[in-house]
């Protein structure tokens, strides 16, 4: 497998989850402590390398492209005020990435919007898939595990974290042999399969290294689960006629569209910052007294 530097992020969604704080404001850009969710994505991506950030995006949601390039009056003042470091972090966000955008016209579904993306892909190329609703927090990152098994194995795989079973409805969810190291040489996936009918409880997590003969199977893929294209359904006809693996990804995750997760996301980012932790702790030991009395 050759050097992968593309990542498609489908970022076409309504954020129905996060409503009505995303009424007008796209989920991806909602403030994770200092930074919008969809710059932790990206930084994820790039410390796997994957500098060329293709945006599958929809309606209304410019404002993310313009999150990774420059605010020349922003700057300038930023300049003039002397605020180097807050100046350094806006122009930071800028050189990020290469940045190519497609639009999603309509939203069939993250198998859709994917193939939006075909045009991009090279044949025979691999390329990174991540969802920006998972923050995903691994050493390596994420992506960085899933793209060193891939590249070692030669085949596509897909980031996985094991659910508990009452949880397996959100999800795609995994089967099939678990090697010795872990990783899972996939037989059977579903997509939000009924609680109680799961073939395991290993969800995917919105982080996939594939190669551009899914838009193959994407082509064939037929509206599945709530009536969407689903990009399990492909990856499942993929797997039963090649070889793909699931591996668990160590690390920490956080679902941006769930409040709790998204609040404790919040807090784990601000208690990394060592200005504002001290008083940041003093006021969560105030709440946890105020309300475990
Ligand atoms: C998508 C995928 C699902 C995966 C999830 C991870 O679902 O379809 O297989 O488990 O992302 O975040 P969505 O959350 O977009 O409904």
């Amino acid at each position: 497998m050759q050097k992968i530097t593309k990542v498609i992020m489908p970022v076409a969604g309504l954020g129905t989850r996060s409503l009505p704080a995303s009424k007008n404001i796209p989920k991806e850009m909602l403030p994770v402590f200092n930074k919008p969710i969809i710059q932790y994505v990206v930084e994820e991506a790039l410390e796997a390398e994957l500098s060329n950030v293709v945006f599958v995006t929809g309606r209304e949601k410019t404002v993310l492209e313009d999150h990774f390039d420059h605010h020349f009056p922003l700057e300038e003042t930023l300049e003039r005020a002397g605020k180097k470091a807050l100046l350094g972090e806006v122009i930071n966000a800028a050189n990020m990435i290469n940045l190519i955008t497609v639009r999603q016209k309509e939203r069939l579904g993250l198998g859709h919007a994917v193939l939006c993306a075909e045009t991009i892909i090279h044949d025979n190329e691999a390329f990174g898939v991540m969802v920006g609703d998972d923050l995903i927090l691994g050493e390596p990152s994420g992506m960085k595990q899933l793209i060193d098994v891939a590249q070692r194995e030669n085949m596509p795989v897909i980031g996985v974290l094991e659910v508990a079973p009452e949880h397996v409805n959100k999800y795609g969810i995994v089967a099939g042999n678990t090697r010795e190291d872990g990783i899972i040489e996939i037989t059977d996936m579903v997509e939000k399969p009924a609680i109680g009918t799961a073939p395991s409880c290993m969800a995917i997590i919105g982080r996939y290294v594939l190669t551009s003969e899914i838009f193959k199977y994407l082509h064939d893929t037929k509206p599945g689960h709530g009536g969407e294209i689903q990009l399990t359904d492909a990856l499942k006809a993929y797997a039963l006629e090649h070889k793909m693996l699931a591996v668990p990804i160590k690390g920490i995750r956080f679902d941006a569209g769930d409040w709790v997760d998204y609040l404790t996301a919040n807090l784990f980012f601000a208690l990394k910052d060592t200005k504002i932790k001290p008083e940041l702790l003093k006021r969560m030991e105030k709440l946890l007294q105020d309300y475990s009395a």
